[in-house]
This record gives structure tokens, sequence and C-alpha cells, in this order.
């Protein structure tokens, strides 16, 4: 099994700042990338409020926070990357724009560096096609938010080699998260799981079956879940659910699987959720 002392991480947003934040805090080095200056600000600001929060708790003390922070580097360019053992792709959920940048990492990487994509539906065999060496691609799917959700699911493209899998199985429990696997198929199994109902409760919204209150009450205290479907996907951002909804419908083929015409309304209106201000509900 190799060991990992640099990991890359490619996308700053919610769940590339969060990856990178909880790699640095398992004693990793990171290399942070994305498009400008202004995104990599965005990101680093984000963990240091996340780190804030812990040593607020008293679940960290100020020197961890201090040392994690001084583990992560940023960049704007992938060339920067070229010492990483890992690098971990987290940039939107867009296939064509996922393949570019393994195409890109593939070249400048070592050829023993692993490739691995925190897709939250799209094939690990066809991310894995795009490169020169599928044996070392992987998925390493994290959940929103990264720093506190537990769970890591590891997808293993059909090339994936059993070392890779034990590699990033080791460094997903390094980083303190257990971990699930799953098959390489439309949605995982978290998604397909958690999406149609994202989706449903979309339709009991469009078919006035409740308020955004009544069915997040709802299903929150009736099913005990830490918060209902709607806000949830305003927290994971209503445009990656739309997609991992049509990545899903569109993989398995099955009408039931359909996006909700609300959802996809919303996202044309750029109600994306809490990112963007607005979403199912308002954010300041
Ligand atoms: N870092 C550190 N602490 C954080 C944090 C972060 N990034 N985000 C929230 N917290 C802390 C807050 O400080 C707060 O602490 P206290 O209770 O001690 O004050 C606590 O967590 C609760 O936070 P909020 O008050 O902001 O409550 P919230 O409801 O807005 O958020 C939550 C908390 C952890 C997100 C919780 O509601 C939850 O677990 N929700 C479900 C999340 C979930 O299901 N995620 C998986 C989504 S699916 C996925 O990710 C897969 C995919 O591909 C789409």
């Amino acid at each position: 099994m190799a060991s990992i002392r640099v990991v890359g991480v490619v996308g700053a947003g919610q769940m590339g700042s969060g990856i990178a934040q909880v790699a640095a805090a398992a004693n990793i080095q990171v290399i942070m990338a994305d498009l400008d200056d202004a995104a990599l600000g965005r990101g680093m600001r984000a963990i240091s409020s996340s780190l804030s929060r812990f040593v607020k708790k008293q679940l960290l003390s100020q020197e961890e926070a201090d040392a994690t922070m001084s583990r992560l580097r940023t960049t704007t360019s992938l060339q920067e990357m070229h010492d990483a053992d890992v690098v971990i792709e987290a940039v939107a959920e867009n296939e064509g724009l996922k393949t570019r940048i393994f195409g890109e990492l593939d070249k400048l990487l070592k050829p023993s560096a692993i490739l691995a994509s925190n897709t939250s539906s799209i094939s690990i065999t066809r991310l894995a096609a795009s490169t020169q060496r599928p044996k070392q691609v992987i998925g390493m799917h994290f959940m929103n938010p990264p720093p506190l959700m537990k769970l890591v699911e590891i997808v293993r493209g059909i090339a994936t080699e059993d070392e890779v899998f034990d590699t990033i199985k080791a460094l997903a429990e390094r980083c303190g998260k257990i971990v699930s696997c799953s098959k390489d198929y439309p949605g995982f199994i978290v998604n397909r799981v958690l999406m149609p109902m994202i989706n449903e409760a979309f339709y009991c919204l469009l078919e006035g079956v409740g308020s955004p209150h009544d069915i997040d009450t709802g299903m929150k205290l009736g099913t005990n879940q830490p918060m209902g479907p709607l806000a949830l996907a305003d927290l994971i951002g209503l445009d990656t659910c739309l997609s991992i909804m049509r990545t899903i419908h569109d993989g398995l083929g099955d009408s039931k699987y359909r996006p909700c015409p609300l959802l996809v309304q919303y996202v044309d209106a750029g109600w994306l959720g809490r990112k963007s201000g607005r979403g199912v509900y308002f954010y300041t």
C-alpha cells in the first residue's frame, strides 16, 4: 500500500475546501487548486471558520488548528500538484469538466499517483477511461459538510487495482472517516437512495401536498433526520441535486427517476440553495 505524504485537492468550493481541511487535519500536506484567488480565498476562509468552531467547542486546540492551516497551500495552477501522491478532484458535477481535469492531471502527475474523484454520481469507469492510468482511478465520495460527516463512499471503476482501493480506504480512515463501498453504478448507494427522496419532496411542494416547513418538519421529526429534505437540498446545492437526478435517470432509464420540474425551474432561476442566498429557503 502506497504511503501518502501530499494530497492535491482540485476545487475550493464547499466540498473541496472541506476535503482539504480533513486531510490537513490528518497531518497530510495539502495543495488546493481553483481557477482564481477569489475562489481560493473563500475556500481558505471556510476552512478557518470551520476550525474556529471546533476550537470554540474544545474539540481541537488552537495549536492543532494553526498546524492544520500551516499544512495547506493554494494554487491556481494544476502544475504545482506534480509531487502529489493522491489528487482528489472536487469540482462541479459536470462530466466534461471532470474528464478535462483528469486528462490534464494524468499528464503532469508522477506515474504512481492516484487520481480520485469526489463525484457523487458520475461513472468512475468513464472518468478512468479518459486517462492513461485507469488502474489508479477511484471514486472517493465525501459527504457534505466533510468536516462533520463520518462517511466516505469508495467507488471502484472496472479497472481499479486492489492496492489503489486499499490506499484510498486507509487515507479515508486516516482522515477519521468510515468507509462504505459501492459498485460503479448511477448515483452509487448514497445518492441512489437520497436523491429520489429529495426529488419526491420537490414533487410534494409542486403538488401542494405541504409547505416547505411542513414537508421538512414531517421528514425531520417523523423520520428522525437531522434536517428535512428541502433544507438538505439547499445545503447540497439544487444544481448538484438536479445533475445527480439526471445522471440516475439517464443511467437507469426508468421514469421514476425523472427530475421534478419544480427542481429544474429553481435551478433555471439561479435559486441554487445556501450558496446563492436563495433556494427553497432564503439565506442572508
Ligand atoms: N465545520 C465545523 N462545524 C460545523 C460546520 C462545519 N463546516 N457546519 C456546521 N457546524 C456545526 C455548527 O457550529 C453547530 O454547532 P453547535 O450545534 O455546537 O452550535 C452544528 O454543527 C450545527 O450547525 P448549524 O447550527 O449550522 O446547523 P445546521 O442544521 O445548519 O447544520 C449539519 C448542521 C451538520 C449540516 C446537520 O444539520 C446535518 O447533519 N445535516 C444533514 C447533512 C447530510 O445529510 N449531509 C449529507 C448530504 S448528501 C451528500 O453530501 C452526498 C452528495 O453527493 C450530495
